[in-house]
């Protein structure tokens, strides 16, 4: 039975993963459709929207919807009048491009993105640039009850110089900075209370309670068993697709499958609280 009366859903995989459709995020959304949108993310932990063409204060509304905007400590601000918005960009130039690795945003912060708002506008001409996202919940439970066991309370590092010390050479912002932060290993989730797994590749560097070789170890262990195909859905883009994923259930990569060619996308992030 479908329990949505706004919009229509659609899953990708039973794990992660739904397309919505049925809505217009250009206009205001109702509390019914916020609601029912809210809901779809968190049952289904990253959403997607076909065919929403939104300028930049539609863009932002919608996320506001969700709570207060995220500013980037560190990311270049390529719309000076939108400090809100990332830029996510490739041209023929690029040799890498943002989230390569599998990550969940800012996780540096004390209080990491709730959500992430990506709107997509071009795309490359022959596919190409898909994201992948993963579920932690998943990702979680299906770890040994051992390994369950072994990291229950033990807390991280989160560290922005490993994921953004690149930019202090480039010095393209005045005001940046490269937080980090403590977080607990396993999390559990605020609104539906599900445990997920909380480090990534991208951000975190040790784990507090584990003398450093161990705890190499054992993150690559959990990076390794986060990258289980069966966690994770795959999104493929097209020019006015959004997806809206949420950064304390999910990770996410981009694929960077387009040497040469262009993929331009803004992004909004909606602010989050300090995990526990
Ligand atoms: C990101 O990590 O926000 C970028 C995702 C993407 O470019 O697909």
């Amino acid at each position: 039975m479908n329990a949505y009366q706004t919009i229509e859903v659609t899953k990708l995989t039973p794990v992660i993963g739904a397309e919505i459709s049925g809505v217009d995020l250009s206009r205001e959304i109702s509390d019914r459709q916020f609601e029912e949108i809210h809901g779809a993310l968190m049952a289904h932990l990253v959403i997607f929207f076909r065919d929403q063409e939104l300028t930049i204060e539609q863009h932002k509304a919608f996320g506001r919807r969700f709570g207060e905007l995220h500013v980037h400590p560190n990311a270049p601000q390529d719309l000076p009048d939108h400090p809100e918005i990332l830029v996510v960009a490739a041209d023929k130039n690029s040799k890498h491009v943002a989230g390569e690795v599998w990550h969940t945003d800012v996780s540096s912060d004390a209080e990491p993105p709730m959500g992430s708002i990506l709107h997509m506008s071009v795309v490359p001409p022959d596919g190409g640039g898909d994201t992948m996202f993963a579920s932690m919940y998943e990702a979680y439970e299906r770890l040994a009850e051992p390994v369950r066991r072994m990291i229950e309370g033990m807390t991280a590092f989160h560290d922005s110089a490993k994921a953004h010390g690149y930019r202090l050479k480039q010095n393209d912002r005045a005001n940046m900075t490269l937080p980090s932060s403590e977080h607990p290993v396993v999390r559990t989730h605020p609104v539906t209370g599900r445990k997920a797994l909380y480090v990534n590749r991208g951000f975190t560097t040790r784990i507090r309670q584990l003398p450093g070789p161990d705890s190499d170890a054992v993150l690559e262990m959990l990076y390794r068993h986060i990258e289980t195909p069966e966690f994770q859905c795959r999104f493929r883009w097209r020019p006015n697709s959004i997806a809206f994923w949420d950064n304390r259930a999910t990770q996410h990569r981009a694929l960077f499958d387009y040497q040469g060619e262009r993929r331009y996308g803004q992004r909004v992030t909606v602010s989050g609280d300090r995990p526990f």
